[in-house]
């Protein structure tokens, strides 16, 4: 056994010298160091041999296989080396040549339309404040006096959690209530800011409707706030957005946390109140509901609706980046679809 190994080893030297491609070595390897390799099953037969050789033939074979895969290593280095410098006379490379252009991102329209309503609402004194999109049942409805079982609530389709009473907010109102508490004071300061964030609501999806958008809330409050504060305000802002001649309206509405509740319209920015398929051939097109800010829910942030009185507004960026582009389907926001998005 002790020939037949001497024999296989330089055989196998003899071989692995002739060897010039990554093919031939791999075939190689299995041929005699693999785990059916000549070398290894000689080692396993080890213990076939009379006790007293045993000893001498396993160190014999150890060595020579190591010997074997370390003169494997230095082939493969070479071939690879050889392989390397073949292909790079075959196919030279040019360092000159320009590289690949990383693709550049740019902002999705929604988050255009955001920045802008950041912009204006920050000139007017309002401050970001981010509220969560996780929310508890009491804050998204019975806190802004929607109490459970008020048919109101049918207003919100609602995603629920599998944790009872949690649920994905259906609109930014809850907000109003968690920046009352984090920046009234209890009751004593003065706020004007802006929330905001996704909304999630359990509908059918359409052109109109998807099942997740981005509302952007408002809330201010203070001693002596009034309704014409409110439209004066909203009108300031829909002239910033939307060019400093469009016409606005309000209209009566109904909210449960807000009273009197309005609905807020400017002139149709597509065909300037002629009438389209935008506006529905009305000239019109709603851009917020909003509201003086209703005395339970003044009360449930912490502020006395017989001192205080507040404003809130919701808009929906993703509506008006419709309207100002003639977008015809709200489904294109977040389908990620670069022909749509590549436009903006
Ligand atoms: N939360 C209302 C909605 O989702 C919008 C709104 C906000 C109305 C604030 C009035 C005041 O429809």
């Amino acid at each position: 056994m002790l020939e037949q190994l001497d024999a296989i080893y330089s055989q196998a030297l003899a071989r692995l010298d002739g060897l010039t491609d990554g093919e031939a070595l791999a075939e190689w390897q299995r041929r005699y160091l693999g785990k059916k390799g000549e070398i290894t099953l000689l080692l396993r037969a080890t213990g076939t041999l009379p006790q007293e050789q045993r000893a001498a033939f396993g160190q014999r074979a150890n060595a020579l296989r190591d010997a074997l895969s370390a003169a494997y290593t230095e082939r493969a280095t070479a071939v690879r080396q050889a392989e390397l410098s073949r292909s790079l006379e075959e196919a030279p490379l040019d360092v000159t040549l320009p590289g690949r252009r990383v693709p550049v991102g740019g902002l999705h329209p929604t988050t255009q339309t955001l920045r802008q309503i950041y912009a204006i609402w920050a000139e007017m004194g309002f401050q970001v404040f981010r509220s969560r999109d996780v929310e508890d049942d009491d804050t998204n409805f019975t806190l802004l006096n929607i109490p459970p079982h008020h048919p109101a609530r049918d207003m919100w389709d609602t995603f629920h959690t599998t944790t009872p009473g949690v649920i994905l907010r259906t609109h930014t109102s809850p907000g109003q209530i968690r920046a009352m508490h984090t920046y009234g004071e209890n009751g004593t300061q003065p706020i004007r800011v802006i929330l905001p964030g996704m909304c999630y609501r359990y509908e059918q999806i359409s052109a109109r409707s998807e099942i997740q958008f981005n509302q952007v809330e408002g809330l201010a409050t203070g001693r002596n706030i009034r309704l014409t504060d409110l439209k004066g305000t909203i009108t300031e802002f829909a002239r910033r957005m939307f060019g400093p001649d469009k016409r606005v309206r309000f209209r009566g509405s109904y909210f449960p946390f807000t009273e009197p509740s309005l609905e807020v319209d400017i002139e149709c920015i597509l065909c300037g109140g002629d009438g389209c398929p935008v506006c529905k051939y009305t000239g019109w097109i709603e851009i917020a509901g909003c509201g003086m800010v209703h005395p339970v829910v003044l009360q449930n942030g912490g502020y006395d609706p017989r001192e205080w009185s507040g404003f809130a507004f919701g808009m929906g960026p993703e509506r008006m980046t419709m309207n100002v582009h003639g977008i015809q389907d709200i489904r294109y926001f977040w389908q990620n679809d670069l022909r749509f998005l590549e436009q903006f």
